[in-house]
């Protein structure tokens, strides 16, 4: 299927806010995580056939230490440890790609941050 956007506004969200204060996102917003270890965007992808998933992030970093993020599907681990490197600003939004195995179905995909620092701020999912 074509891919979908997903957009981290309209996600779930544990431990983040919701702002606009940085151009260049789409949507309505973006997902600022807090600043500590385990505040997550959850996404819900509707209908997805069972199978491995090209997934990519839409973010911004305006910091100079990398932001990792551990990726979950419907709670079972998928992608560990993803670095998401500074961007240069926080208008600049780059993409980054990671593969996950969906399951037929609703699949709840998880971006879960694993540093004090929290995760980059987070514009939309593309699945
Ligand atoms: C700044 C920036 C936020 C970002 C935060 C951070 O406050 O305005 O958008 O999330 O830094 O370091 O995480
Ligand atoms: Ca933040
Ligand atoms: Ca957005």
């Amino acid at each position: 299927a074509a891919p979908t956007d997903y957009q981290a506004e309209d996600a779930t969200i544990s431990q983040g806010v919701v702002e606009s204060n940085h151009a260049g996102f789409t949507g309505s917003g973006f997902v600022n995580y807090d600043n500590l270890v385990g505040s997550y965007v959850e996404w819900t992808i509707a209908n997805a056939p069972a199978g491995p998933a090209d997934v990519t992030l839409r973010f911004a970093n305006g910091t100079a230490a990398t932001r990792p993020l551990d990726w979950t599907v419907n709670g079972v681990a998928g992608a560990v440890g993803i670095t998401y490197p500074g961007t240069g600003a926080w208008t600049t939004w780059v993409t980054k790609t990671v593969r996950l195995q969906l399951a037929a179905g609703t699949n709840k995909i998880r971006a879960r941050a694993t540093t004090a620092d929290g995760g980059p701020n987070a514009d939309k999912l593309t699945v």
